[in-house]
């Protein structure tokens, strides 16, 4: 297969949703660095080279954005809209991001995270009862995102929101990181006002009326020398809402295709529930709900035979590290037992400084979902096509319909 721009539509999401694996095979032999005219960006597709990117935050930077859509952009309206003296966690350089990041850890404690526990299995039992009853489902809206966002939504201390609030809002903050003209994106930034005025209202109610929860937490922290601005609580909350949400909904309908399309391996958890934790790494290692991440380079620096120069973009397609033969042994096949027994771990969550931080929420809320499928299942089938969204972010779905057979 010859690579070029057209071959790599990297800028086009039809791309990640026909079968972009052949044409990673061919990038990850022939050009495992490429460059992407278009997107002008350098395009890394094997795991050495996102994991050495990832680790090494001082040479890859996120300073200059995340997100592919970030290099694609006409106009800066965003960066205009955000006051001084907010900052993202994810766009955080070492040790800066090091502060940053401590902020959250009282929320991402093992322990807190286990006493969400409970509150995933009854969210989560509750709706497959309901598909249960009825035989069938759009996974995406009666499962994913009623489990996922109810989820999140007690994560962040703001259960008064509706699952329609979290859905509605964290999209269109994904939306906001999208490749959209500016008329777009100034409707879009209208839309999500109720979700800043929802959220600055929330840090200064607690402000007001003291808790030990995650918001009290935020409220009271003490951030170079002083407690952080109403804004700041709100730019915690809002990071934690869309970076929690979308991902583990992915992962989540993903789940059920893979099951359909791969019923030997459904029946082997339903016949060795042991394997329930490599089966979550492999649904994370095999479908990616992250596309690809950003960073941009600090200084002349040298990526196995390319010269990157200072300032040039790298394009980390997790996707194709994730099926790296030097990494994975026959990579293309599902196979639910490959993480028993190994050190080895996939690139879903990233790696280095940024790897994901609520990887143990996602696995819990994944773990979950699994014991209470083969409880209640035998088997699914998939009714249509699956439909995808317009992002070049997230690998995920809008509508799934499915048949569950119960037995
Ligand atoms: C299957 C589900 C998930 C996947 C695949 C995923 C993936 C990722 C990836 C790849 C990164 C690293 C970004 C980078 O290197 O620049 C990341 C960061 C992050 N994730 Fe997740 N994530 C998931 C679930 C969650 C959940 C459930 C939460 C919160 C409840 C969460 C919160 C975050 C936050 C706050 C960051 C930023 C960390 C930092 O910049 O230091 N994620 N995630």
């Amino acid at each position: 297969m010859p690579l070029n721009d057209s071959t790599v539509s990297l800028t086009d999401k039809e791309f990640y949703f026909d079968d972009p694996f052949p044409t990673y095979r061919e990038m990850r032999t022939s050009a495992p660095v490429y460059w992407h005219a278009g997107a002008e960006c350098w395009v890394l597709t094997r795991y050495q080279d996102i994991e050495a990117v990832s680790k090494n935050a001082q040479t890859y930077s996120v300073g200059s954005g995340l997100l592919l859509s970030d290099l694609l952009k006409k106009h800066d309206y965003l960066s205009r809209m955000f006051p001084d003296g907010v900052e993202t966690v994810s766009l955080a350089d070492p040790p800066r991001h090091t502060l940053l990041r401590r902020v959250m850890n009282w929320a991402f404690a093992r322990s807190r995270v286990d006493s969400f526990a409970p509150t995933v299995r009854d969210l989560t039992a509750r709706c497959l009862d309901a598909v249960a009853a009825k035989g069938e489902a759009e996974v995406v809206h009666e499962v994913s995102v009623p489990v996922t966002a109810g989820v999140v939504r007690a994560f962040i201390d703001c259960e008064d929101m509706t699952i329609d609030q979290v859905l509605q809002w964290s999209d269109a903050v994904f939306r906001m990181g999208s490749d959209i003209s500016l008329d777009e994106m100034q409707k879009t930034v209208a839309s999500i006002q109720p979700m800043f005025e929802y959220f600055i209202a929330k840090a200064e109610e607690r402000r007001a009326n003291p808790k030990d929860d995650f918001i009290g937490h935020l409220v009271s922290y003490e951030l170079d020398g002083a407690t952080l601005s109403s804004l700041m609580v709100e730019t915690y909350l809002q990071t934690v809402m869309v970076a929690g949400n979308e991902t583990t909904r992915n992962a989540f309908t993903a789940t059920i295709r893979l099951f359909a399309e791969h019923p030997e391996q459904y029946q082997r958890l339903r016949d060795n529930p042991d394997l329930v934790n490599s089966a979550v790494e492999e649904i994370l290692r095999f479908h990616s709900p992250v596309l690809g991440f950003v960073r941009t380079a600090t200084e002349d620096t040298q990526l196995g035979e390319t010269r990157i120069a200072r300032g040039e973009h790298v394009y980390m397609l997790y996707g194709a590290a994730n099926r790296d033969p030097d990494v994975f042994e026959d990579p293309e096949t599902f196979d639910i037992a490959r993480f028993l027994d190994t050190q080895k771990t996939h690139l879903a969550f990233g790696r280095g400084p940024h790897i994901c931080i609520g990887m143990a929420v996602a696995r819990l809320e994944l773990r979950t979902l699994l014991e209470e499928l083969i409880a209640r299942f035998s088997g699914f089938e998939l009714l249509g096509k699956p439909e995808r969204p317009d992002t070049l972010l997230g690998n995920g779905y809008t509508a799934l319909n499915a048949k569950f057979h119960l037995g």
